[in-house]
């Protein structure tokens, strides 16, 4: 039995976490205790079965709904070698955004024609590996890209099937920094331009033009911008072939299905955006008389956000009588960089004491030389003493993806659990690493 915080909480660790007898949390039937004890700390946990159920659920709620549907997963939350062999092993394919990100790709032997090529600034290094490596898609960000990658393609004989990144100018009310779809961003084409856009790509001889392509945002908890974007576009497809004999044969409709990181804050399930979504295009397609196009949906944080567990060791706790108390832990914003980024807000367990009540309202600090390395302000936990662990959920998305050496500190370790059995899949950072790459 858990009580108070534990209680409440759990509901956002993966589906696999319980609480043992001795009061311990439990992930993927491994005791998190036991791993920061063997693995060290900060210690990021993937549990593998909540990253299958939600693959599956992706492919599930969609593929019900829809006769061609393809989940496309954004690697830019986050991806090492180990979750390309899960992601290629539920037959997703794999959004990348760089040569890194392919690379991890091509070294699990992932099905290149199932990589979607993005990036607002590609360069003729990446432009070049993706044509080498034959990917599925480039998805053409700008009349810059498009005439390089036509030009390119050309040289090589070659012909990618490209989509074009449209702005679709719809507001999908999220953080500022995650905003994508409005018109006054760095990402795709504006809509006025569209015109221009789909003739070019069709006249050249280097490109065949598929589909378009939109992303509205990141952490959108309403289904209603993804219905307002998806006619706009098909609108637009329905004047382009009118116009110019365009075929919508692909729409990708990207990312951005959220997540609930808090208890207070529920996100909508999957199947409520599949609705909306496999609804919108089917109806449109309807009255504007075009064909089914394949659909692609591109979620990064809804696959591994809450798959995604970090450990950590507390430290110093430091109590400001009549203002603060601040338990500071051994990692923080070189981890996890979102609450100062975003002031996104996260919750925490103590990891060996589950079944104590919450006594205390503290604020959970990194260990990073900044004032703004707060993990999680004011949070009600038991009692905390220095060595306790601390674990915060729905860290599996942005957090080690966007993670950093500051103050020359180690990237944290990375342990899969599953089923009782937990396997190391990215080591621990040395010195040696951290020395390697300067030169004296
Ligand atoms: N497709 C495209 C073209 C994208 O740019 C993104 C995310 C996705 C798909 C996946 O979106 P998701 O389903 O993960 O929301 N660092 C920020 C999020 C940046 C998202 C960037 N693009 C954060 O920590 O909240």
């Amino acid at each position: 039995m858990t009580t108070g915080q534990n209680e409440s909480r759990l509901v956002l660790f993966p589906p696999t976490a319980e609480v043992d007898g001795k009061g311990h949390l439990v992930i993927g039937g491994c005791d998190t205790v036991a791993l920061a004890e063997e693995f060290g700390t900060p210690l990021y946990i993937f549990d593998e079965q909540t990253l299958r159920q939600k693959c599956a659920e992706f492919r599930n709620e969609f593929g019900k709904r829809y006769p061609d549907v393809a989940i496309v997963y954004a690697g830019k939350a986050f991806v090492n070698r180990a979750l390309a062999v899960i992601l290629k092993d539920e037959g997703l394919g794999l959004d990348v955004v760089s040569r890194g990100e392919l690379s991890i790709a091509r070294s699990v032997d992932f099905p290149m024609e199932k990589i979607y090529f993005h990036g607002n600034n590609k360069s003729a290094g990446e432009l070049d590996m993706a044509l080498e490596s034959k990917v599925g898609r480039i998805v053409i960000d700008n009349f810059q890209e498009l005439d390089m990658l036509a030009g390119m393609a050309v040289q090589r004989g070659a012909a990618p099937d490209v989509l074009l990144r449209l702005t679709p100018g719809v507001d999908p009310h999220t953080h500022r920094h995650i905003s994508t779809g409005v018109e006054d961003s760095k990402f795709g084409i504006p809509l006025a331009s569209a015109d221009e856009a789909v003739s070019r790509a069709m006249a050249a001889p280097g490109l065949n033009l598929v589909g378009l392509q939109f992303h509205l945002g990141s952490q959108i908890f309403e289904v209603e911008p993804y219905r307002d974007a998806i006619r706009v576009i098909m609108d637009l497809a329905a004047e382009m072939k009118a116009r110019h004999g365009f075929e919508l044969k692909e729409l990708d409709v990207g990312g951005g299905f959220a997540v609930q990181y808090t208890v207070d804050s529920t996100a909508p399930p999957v199947a409520d955006y599949a609705e909306m979504i496999t609804a919108t295009v089917t109806e449109k397609c309807r009255q504007q008389n075009l064909e089914l196009p394949k659909l692609i949906i591109e979620p990064g944080r809804s696959i591994v956000g809450r798959a995604g567990v970090a450990l950590y060791r507390a430290g110093v706790v430091k109590e400001i009588p009549g203002i603060r108390c601040y338990v500071s832990v051994d990692g923080g914003m070189a981890d996890n960089i979102r609450p100062a980024l975003y002031d996104a807000r996260y919750e925490a367990v103590v990891a060996n004491r589950m079944n104590d009540k919450e006594k205390k309202k503290v604020t959970i600090a990194g260990k990073f030389c900044e004032s703004g390395d707060i993990l999680i302000k004011d949070i009600d936990l038991p009692e905390i003493a220095p060595g306790d662990i601390l674990a915060v959920p729905d860290c599996g998305a942005y957090c080690l993806a966007m993670g950093s050496n500051y103050n020359a500190s180690l990237k944290p370790a990375i342990v899969m659990v599953n089923d009782g059995r937990a396997r190391l899949v990215r080591r621990r950072e040395t010195y040696e690493d951290l020395l390697r790459h300067d030169v004296v």
